[in-house]
């Protein structure tokens, strides 16, 4: 079962069973977005819509693509929205949307089943406009690194999904290479107990706004 297969299994019971780090991300995002209102949204990787449903009121458009059919039909029969469009799409292939479009873009516990981060990272900087922002919000490298994954029951067992790690040097060399900078990072934990290891890693990285510095005189 590849993992396109395997999300279009777990989206019967993604929404209902225990899953911490789908829990933490959604809190994650609604603490580092709340202060943001936004114009045009793309929300990659939306699943049933657990951020796409917050979205709503933060933004006048929303776009929200997945390549999961069955996760998307969830999405849809939760979100009844003139401002949210859902799409079909795999964000390893050339993203058909237009350029220059969004003012953020949202990436949540999908890039650790994308090998080339940097393919992503160069997409979302020719979709957003100048000074627009990516948001990611993926399991940590070290809980990777600890053994977890995406991973759900089905009737003969647990199925593990592919994944990736990428560390932090990932990130934030593929933002560099594609003129972006880091505004915000942050580590979430269980509890919020910083002495255990970190679940989740949340980044914002913005476009170069294209204004010239002043500060380089
Ligand atoms: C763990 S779920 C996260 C869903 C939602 N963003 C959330 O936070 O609850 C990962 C989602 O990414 C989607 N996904 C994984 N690989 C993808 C790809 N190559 N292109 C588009 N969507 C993908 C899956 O179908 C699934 O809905």
């Amino acid at each position: 079962m590849n993992n396109q297969q395997a999300y279009n299994q777990w989206a019967g019971n993604y929404d209902t069973v225990i899953n911490k780090t789908r829990d933490l991300e959604g809190k994650a995002l609604r603490t580092v977005l709340s202060q943001f209102q936004f114009t045009s949204v793309l929300e990659i990787g939306c699943g049933t819509g657990k951020n796409t449903e917050w979205l709503i009121p933060h933004a006048e458009k929303i776009i929200a693509a997945d390549f999961s059919i069955e996760m998307l039909a969830k999405a849809k029969s939760k979100i009844d929205s003139l401002s949210v469009e859902f799409r079909q799409a795999d964000i390893r292939e050339a993203w058909n949307f237009r350029e220059g479009e969004f003012d953020l873009i949202i990436c949540s516990l999908v890039l650790e089943h994308i090998e080339n981060i940097e393919f992503v990272f160069r997409e979302a900087k020719t979709k957003l406009k100048a000074g627009g922002l990516l948001y990611i919000g993926e399991l940590h490298p070290f809980k990777q690194l600890m053994g977890s994954k995406a991973r759900f029951e089905t009737v003969t067992g647990t199925f593990e999904l592919e994944c990736f790690i990428h560390h932090y040097s990932d990130y934030f060399n593929a933002a560099l290479t594609n003129g972006m900078k880091c505004i915000g990072t942050e580590e979430w934990f269980d509890d919020d107990d910083r002495t255990t290891v970190p679940r989740l890693l949340t980044m914002v990285f913005q476009k170069n706004s294209g204004i010239p510095s002043s500060d380089n005189t």
